[in-house]
């Protein structure tokens, strides 16, 4: 335990995953947001826990970092289901990536052998085995891998759950308060400048999102390298005979935009993502739609007469390497967990256990040691 004041900026899922741990040791902990919590990227994923779907080769370090955080989410569902007494739609039905035609067959047996030669637990799959396992896919579909413990969470729950634990375990939120600066003294950050004056406080956790390099008051040299990617989604009804049990990816080698889809125990089916790089702009097009309607469409047909229920778009915070940024900075007593980028959802346990820990203890441990701001600085 420390009996130290800690100061978080931003109550997207990391924020409020580390402050919800903090304060359930006993940590006085204060939550700064600027709007309400979970009005950022946690609100808008999908909630995919996809270290294998999404993995890349040239990634190994972050791959290891999302495995061990899947390995920790049984016992972060636990704790947070029991301190917030309610679910979060923990699934674990796994992953299909499926492709249509020669061209995503050969791309998917790229990603096969690479995840293969990563000793990912992946199975290839016939057309007509992933149709065995969901019916509703298109008798185009020619090849799938199967990463069956690619998991789901229901994000938006999962946010309103560490809400509600953070604040049962002592925790202080203020909402409608942005973080303009953090003073720094010295190489020191001693407080964080809102409309109510400057908050003082031992530690600063900077953990605001693809917003994080914009707080003022840290020197261009330290800001986190974090910037918004664009990704819309839409959530469709299921009904009239389309059941989805199993998140299904696609790998598409002749279109911009690969989707995936991901059901949940309500019967909605969230669909997504675009990638685009269009600074804070978070308006849909027709283009993404329609991108993210054909990618549907051509795997399961019958999505066609299913009611839309909602549309919406969020900004993934990115980081140049696409890993997060954790640890210890220059500046004495801040710290940063941001940059999640598209694993956000995924390395939430991770990133509350050890940001945590590391302000416990004072110690970076090995599992974050590559992460840290430093890489950016060399
Ligand atoms: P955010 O949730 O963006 O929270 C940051 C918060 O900081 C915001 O609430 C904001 O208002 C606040 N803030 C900003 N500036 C200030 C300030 N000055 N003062 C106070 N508060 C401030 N990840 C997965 O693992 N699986 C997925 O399936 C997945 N799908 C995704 C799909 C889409 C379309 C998008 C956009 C993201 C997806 N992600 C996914 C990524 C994941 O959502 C993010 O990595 C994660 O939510 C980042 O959490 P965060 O708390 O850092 O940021
Ligand atoms: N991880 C899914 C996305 O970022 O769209």
């Amino acid at each position: 335990m420390t009996d130290k004041e800690i100061c978080i900026i931003g109550g997207g899922v990391i924020g409020l995953g580390i402050g919800w741990q903090l304060a359930k040791m006993g940590v006085s902990v204060t939550i700064f947001e600027r709007n309400i919590v979970g009005c950022g990227a946690s609100w808008a994923a999908a909630g995919m826990l996809a270290p294998l779907a999404e993995a890349h080769t040239e990634e190994a370090a972050l791959l290891e970092l999302g495995c061990k955080s899947l390995a920790l989410y049984p016992k972060w569902v636990d704790e947070l289901e029991a301190d917030a007494d309610m679910s979060i739609g923990y699934r674990v039905e796994g992953t299909l990536i499926v492709g249509l035609d020669e061209d995503d067959t050969q791309q998917l047996h790229h990603l096969f052998d690479a995840q293969q030669n990563l000793g990912l637990d992946v199975n290839w799959l016939t057309g007509r085995r992933a149709r065995e396992i969901e019916p509703v896919l298109s008798s185009r579909v020619t090849a799938a891998i199967h990463c069956a413990t690619d998991y789901q969470v229901d994000n938006r729950l999962m946010l309103m759950a560490l809400q509600r634990a953070f604040q049962r375990c002592g925790g202080v939120l203020y909402e409608n308060t942005s973080v303009e600066k953090i003073v720094i003294y010295n190489g020191i950050a001693i407080g964080a400048q809102t409309k109510n004056g400057i908050h003082e406080s031992d530690v600063f956790v900077l953990s605001a999102g693809c917003w994080s390099a914009q707080i003022g008051g840290i020197p261009d040299a330290m800001c986190p390298p974090v910037r918004p990617v664009k990704g819309q989604m839409l959530a469709l009804q299921m009904e009239g005979g389309i059941s989805i049990k199993t998140v299904i990816r696609t790998v598409r080698a002749k279109y911009p935009t690969s989707v995936y889809l991901v059901p949940r125990e309500d019967n909605r089916l969230i669909v997504g993502a675009t990638s685009e790089e269009m600074g804070f702009d978070t308006r849909l097009t027709a283009g993404g739609m329609f991108e993210l309607l054909r990618g549907t469409w051509e795997i399961v047909p019958g999505i066609y007469e299913l009611p839309i229920l909602e549309t919406w778009a969020g900004l993934r915070p990115g980081s140049r390497d696409n890993a997060p940024i954790l640890g210890k900075t220059p500046i004495q007593n801040l710290i940063y967990a941001t940059g999640h980028y598209r694993n956000g959802i995924l390395l939430t346990p991770i990133t509350a256990y050890e940001i945590a820990n590391l302000i416990v203890t004072g110690e970076t441990s090995h599992t974050i040691e590559l992460f840290q701001l430093n890489r950016f600085l060399k």
